[in-house]
């Protein structure tokens, strides 16, 4: 029986230790938020962090983050969830929504890192997290009203 931390809460899972962190989240889990795309690490948008790091949780056997802190998009405070929902809504930074889950917990990732980022830190760091509705310039703008406006110390509920 392994222990997963998801979203600050402890689970019990008996599952086959290679099994992708995003099949456990959203078929054991039934956490959604998280998106499949290509399956292979390639696109970002099973994006989730872990100790505040994004990966790919497609490519990421459990085995890999036992006793690690998981956090996804569900796990959120509302008070942050709001923030994210204003500037990407001013900012027009979502078409079809399918690659934002992902897109916001990398854009997370780099704020927490970096709470002034350059164009060049949020190409670095977003470089792997593809849309194919190609509204990038919208979501780099979302990345600097985002880290303007300040994300909380703790982006974790609880
Ligand atoms: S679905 Fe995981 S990187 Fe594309
Ligand atoms: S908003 Fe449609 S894939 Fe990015």
């Amino acid at each position: 029986m392994d222990k997963l931390t998801v979203n600050n809460k402890i689970i019990n899972m008996d599952i086959d230790p290679d099994t992708p962190l995003l099949w456990v989240l959203r078929d054991n889990l039934g956490m959604t938020g998280t998106k499949y795309a290509c399956g292979k690490g390639l696109c970002g948008a099973c994006t989730v962090l872990i100790d505040n790091k994004p990966i790919r949780s497609c490519i990421t056997p459990i085995k890999n983050i036992i006793n690690k802190r998981i956090t996804t998009i569900e796990g959120l405070p509302e008070n942050l969830l709001q923030t994210i929902e204003q500037v990407w809504t001013e900012t027009g930074a979502s078409e079809c929504g399918y690659c934002q889950p992902g897109q916001v917990m990398s854009a997370l990732a780099l704020i927490i890192e970096k709470p002034r980022p350059t164009d060049v830190d949020i190409d670095t760091a977003m470089s792997g997290n593809l849309c194919r509705c190609g509204i990038y310039q919208r979501i780099r703008k979302a990345i600097y009203q985002l880290a303007a406006v300040g994300i909380p110390e703790n982006i974790h509920n609880g």
